[in-house]
């Protein structure tokens, strides 16, 4: 069977087309965000599920997070530009509503789609 590393091939996604959420997504991918973070109920649960984070707690609390990390929330390190893709990513999630588990997407890569309305 034939299978490659996106991880080890050092691209440069700020040359790919897509709007900042969809470069968020990628982030939220790259990081693994999803090991500690449940979206629409799916994920791992250390962290709070961030489905309707950005409605119920806005963009400077997001950021916030996202800067510098808490004890518990790792800091990523992320650029001003990482910052603002994944607050879209979690915008454009939380705009697409609550999650319900029986009618959605799994996709290969593990992100999760819900059918359209
Ligand atoms: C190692 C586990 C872990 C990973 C990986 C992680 N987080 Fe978190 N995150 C947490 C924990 C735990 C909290 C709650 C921290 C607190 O309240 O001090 C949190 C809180 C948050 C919050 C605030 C949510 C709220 O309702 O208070 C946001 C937003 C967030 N994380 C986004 C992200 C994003 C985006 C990524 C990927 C870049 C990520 N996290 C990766 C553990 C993680």
């Amino acid at each position: 069977m034939y299978t490659f590393s996106l991880y080890g091939m050092n691209l440069d996604f700020s040359s790919f087309g897509g709007n900042s959420a969809d470069r968020g997504k990628r982030i939220w991918q790259e990081k693994n965000c999803t090991g500690c973070h449940q979206i629409y109920g799916l994920g791992g649960y250390l962290g709070p599920d961030l489905t309707n984070t950005y409605s119920e707690r806005g963009t400077a609390y997001i950021k916030a997070f996202l800067k510098s990390g808490t004890q518990t929330m790792p800091d990523f390190k992320l650029t001003d530009q990482e910052v603002e893709d994944l607050t879209e990513y979690l915008k454009s999630i939380d705009k697409s509503g609550i999650g319900r588990p029986s009618q959605l997407k799994i996709n290969y890569d593990g992100t999760i789609e819900q059918p359209e309305k």
